[in-house]
């Protein structure tokens, strides 16, 4: 299997693949990536067509684990090799104000939103939003990058700034009761392996901590899986795709949609008898599924800008499953993640305090998440 990007997402699905014979080849313009220690790495640019044919030769089947990926090297490789999931997948949600405009189409919500070309028509945006709102450039934002808070009149002059380098949108402020999200698997006869919905929480933009299966009473679980599965097929998605969504007290609103496997889902490799990476690379080659239900209930904790050593994480809980990607570090970035899973929700809760007080743990999270974790 080719994999465009080589970062920790392309390392898990060449994990998930190796006992199920799979081998991955990634095309990556970084020196040196965290994938590679598991696969062949074409280290190129994105554009540059010898790599993309090199990249191509032996390979059965080509997927991204970045959604970035410009669509033309996606449409070269696409000539050569099936592309699993298509270009459709990805040219629907490469820009913020484009997805929004599908995400209503396929009868799903989003925030009141605008857009804004240039720094001048960030006025007119905000007369119609109002404040609070969110500033994100239409291309590129991750891990909250890209974004501005936009509090009251006077935050308008940073604002300006992102608007005058890139386009963006304005977007509403929500007062969610709580983030979810839904991964859905589609194999290329439209079944699906949807995974039970997750609770996110994060801080400063960034994922600190999962609880999986979301706590559920009302069937939003049910709402989050047919606004994903919707989603899916009408992308004619292959492969995994997340949704990640706010829960409001008038229902879910559509965040964002990640096609491809995704942070919210990584305690699936733990937590679910078959994870998101096994399952994205299943249906990318053609092959059943494999069931999506958790294990037992799970604490997934990503640790950021810094990561302790195995051993002293093994210290704090001997039953916690670590997985360390192999990054150097550095402040805001994704190192590794955590994931403990277990029956008992109150021993659960027990054990993601114990690991609360970790180098790259968010503390308030991860007791957010113990807390979290009791509710089912
Ligand atoms: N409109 C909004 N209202 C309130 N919080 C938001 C809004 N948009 C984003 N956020 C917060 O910022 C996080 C990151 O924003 P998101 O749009 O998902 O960008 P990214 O591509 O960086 O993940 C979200 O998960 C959420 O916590
Ligand atoms: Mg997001």
């Amino acid at each position: 299997v080719g994999v465009l990007g080589a970062g920790q997402l392309g390392r898990m699905l060449a994990l998930a693949g190796a006992p199920l014979g799979i081998t991955c080849r990634f095309l990556d313009p970084s020196e040196s990536t965290c994938a590679a220690a598991f696969g062949e790495h074409v280290s190129s640019e994105y554009d540059d067509s010898g790599a993309i044919e090199r990249f191509c030769g032996e390979v059965d089947v080509a997927t991204f684990e970045f959604e970035n990926v410009p669509a033309e090297t996606a449409r070269a490789v696409g000539e050569r090799i099936p592309m699993r999931p298509g270009a459709e997948s990805l040219e629907r949600t490469q820009d913020r104000l484009s997805e929004r405009a599908f995400v209503r189409d396929a009868g799903a919500r989003v925030a009141a939103h605008a857009r804004v070309d240039d720094a001048d028509s960030l006025d007119a945006a905000i007369s119609e939003i109002g404040l609070p709102a969110l500033l994100k450039t239409r291309r590129f934002g991750y891990d909250g990058k890209g974004q501005v808070l936009l509090h009251e009149p006077s935050d308008v002059d940073a604002g300006r700034q992102l608007a005058g380098r890139q386009p963006c949108i304005l977007e509403a402020f929500v007062e969610f009761e709580r983030e979810v999200s839904i991964i859905v698997v589609r194999a290329e006869d439209g079944a699906c392996a949807t995974f039970p919905m997750t609770e996110n929480l994060h801080a400063g933009g960034i994922l600190r901590a999962s609880i999986a299966p979301a706590a559920d009473s009302g069937g939003t679980g049910d709402e989050a899986r047919r606004i994903g599965e919707t989603i899916a097929e009408r992308l004619g998605h292959i492969g995994a795709l997340c949704v990640e969504l706010f829960e409001t007290a008038r229902g879910l609103l559509v965040n964002e949609i990640a096609p491809r496997v995704h942070n919210s889902g990584h305690w699936t490799i733990d937590g679910a008898r078959a994870s998101q990476f096994e399952n994205h690379l299943r249906a990318v080659c053609g092959w059943p599924l494999g069931p999506s239900e958790a294990i037992a209930p799970s604490v997934m904790l990503n640790l950021i800008g810094e990561a302790p050593a195995a051993s002293d994480i093994l210290s704090a809980d001997p039953a916690a499953r670590v997985h360390l990607y192999g990054k150097s570090a550095r402040p805001g970035r994704k190192l590794g993640h955590l994931t403990v899973v277990d029956e008992d929700r109150e021993a659960l809760a027990r054990r993601v305090r114990a690991l609360a007080g970790l180098p790259g743990v968010h503390r308030e999270s991860a007791l957010a998440a113990a807390e979290r974790a009791t509710v089912s």
